[in-house]
């Protein structure tokens, strides 16, 4: 086969076939291909795009381009989650134990933040001790011990999608629809879990600005699952703010930690409920989503979310004690207010601009492999639509030295907007929701 003939026949908006999709996969997996020709495919997908069939071609070839988890010695129906990414999305280390603590196994691999949106992984690894580089047959023992296990994606997990993404990212091909489904749900699919839940988030703070690109992302993934026998949920989530109110490594574990010890409410609980009723929804652990997000309740209430999140700490080496003494977890020693130089009303944040300041800060990568500042940061005193007056708190800075919180202060009072007068709309929390029989 001739790969120009494929770069060519995508060029001209040609359908690309089963073997010419196989054949392209494998020579990324193996090295044959050049970058320069996979990043000529790459820009022709993003300029024509695929269809269903292709990119669920695309999607199977790379789900299996490498090892592949066998969840089976864990009991129960396994469900995992996923989210496309954004600032202060905490949702994990909420979810996953609370689920866990109701039987139902989470078996979860995540990712590391880059650019404005923040990692799983980072944050777990604030926690002094924490292991998430957990090799499979350990993880699977963990699963079956405690119904729960967060880690980083082992190595040998779909090599084509981590070729890929890191050309992507260098070629301004990252914004394919095809091509992000196909990333997303290789991964989820190689990890194993019978049932996945996607956060597809949508607004300023998100790959997908648009309910209309957020929708079709979901659609696709959605039929993605339904094509390999995955059962597969997608909620579509409001990013227009940050989602909670701590941003940053241990600030966004000391936020997650408040909310399973039942103290803060609003947004962050909401969507995190939301996406843990839908896991329970697909394990058919409970009827409806209501019932989902009671059950869920509960086990804030009673203790038994917390006792899970302590349960998980423990079993990856980490140190528990953070859950009663916040001290023990990092904080940078720069400490600045942000505060509102006029009176009047919070009518947008521009939330990509906020995950911004964060990396401002030290607490988000700029480039890959950056070393991360875990006790840096930001507290938002504040959410839009609410009134402000001159000199109050919108943000409280946390970092290693006065100048980078300098600039991470410059970068949040561009992304805040005050206005004279409120705003008359605020975007959806919960966009939509779309399930396979939908
Ligand atoms: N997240 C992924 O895993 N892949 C993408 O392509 C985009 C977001």
């Amino acid at each position: 086969m001739n790969f120009v003939d494929i770069i060519i026949k995508k060029r001209d908006g040609g359908k690309l076939d089963a073997e010419e999709i196989n054949y392209f996969v494998a020579g990324v997996t193996d090295g044959s291909l050049p970058d320069y020709q996979i990043s000529a495919l790459l820009m022709a997908i993003l300029l024509k795009g695929m269809d269903e069939e292709e990119t669920a071609q695309l999607t199977m070839g790379m789900a299996v381009s490498g090892n592949t988890i066998d969840l089976s010695s864990v009991e129960g129906f396994k469900v995992d989650k996923h989210s496309t990414g954004g600032v202060a999305d905490t949702t994990t280390l909420i979810l996953a134990p609370l689920v866990a603590s109701v039987g139902v196994p989470v078996v979860k691999m995540s990712g590391r933040g880059l650019g404005f949106s923040g990692g799983t992984i980072d944050k777990l690894e604030s926690i002094p001790g924490f292991r998430v580089d957990v090799l499979e047959e350990q993880a699977l023992a963990f699963a079956r011990k405690s119904g729960i296990v967060v880690m980083s994606q082992t190595d040998d997990l779909t090599p084509a999608d981590k070729k890929l993404y890191a050309m992507r990212d260098v070629t301004g091909t990252v914004d394919s629809i095809p091509l992000i489904a196909a990333s997303i749900m290789s991964k989820k699919i190689a990890a194993g879990a019978d049932g996945i839940v996607l956060d597809v988030k949508c607004g300023s703070g998100a790959f997908m600005k648009d309910l209309e690109s957020a929708e079709s992302l979901a659609e696709i993934m959605v039929s993605m699952g339904r094509r390999v026998g995955r059962k597969v949920t997608a909620v579509i989530s409001g990013m227009d703010q940050p989602l909670g109110m701590y941003i940053g490594n241990s600030l966004e574990v000391m936020e997650a930690i408040e909310v399973l010890k039942g103290n803060v409410e609003g947004d962050l609980l909401e969507v995190s409920l939301t996406l843990g009723a839908n896991m329970l929804l697909l394990a058919g652990r409970v009827q409806t989503e209501t019932e989902g997000k009671e059950l869920l309740m509960e086990q804030i209430r009673n203790g038994k979310g917390l006792e899970k999140f302590r349960e998980m700490i423990a079993q990856q080496g980490g140190d528990v004690n953070i859950i009663d003494n916040y001290d023990l977890l990092p904080l940078s020693p720069v400490k600045m207010e942000v505060k509102a130089d006029r009176d009047g009303y919070i009518t947008k944040m521009d939330t990509a601009m906020i995950g911004r300041a964060s990396q401002e800060t030290g607490a988000g990568r700029m480039f890959k492999g950056q070393p991360l500042d875990f006790g840096a940061g930001i507290i938002m005193k504040k959410r839009t639509g609410g009134a402000i007056a001159t000199g109050e708190t919108l943000a409280i800075v946390y970092s290693e030295s006065k100048e980078k919180c300098d600039s991470a202060a410059v970068f949040l009072k561009k992304a805040i907007t005050i206005a004279e007068k409120p705003a008359t709309e605020q975007p959806p929390l919960i966009w939509k929701i779309i399930r396979q029989e939908d």
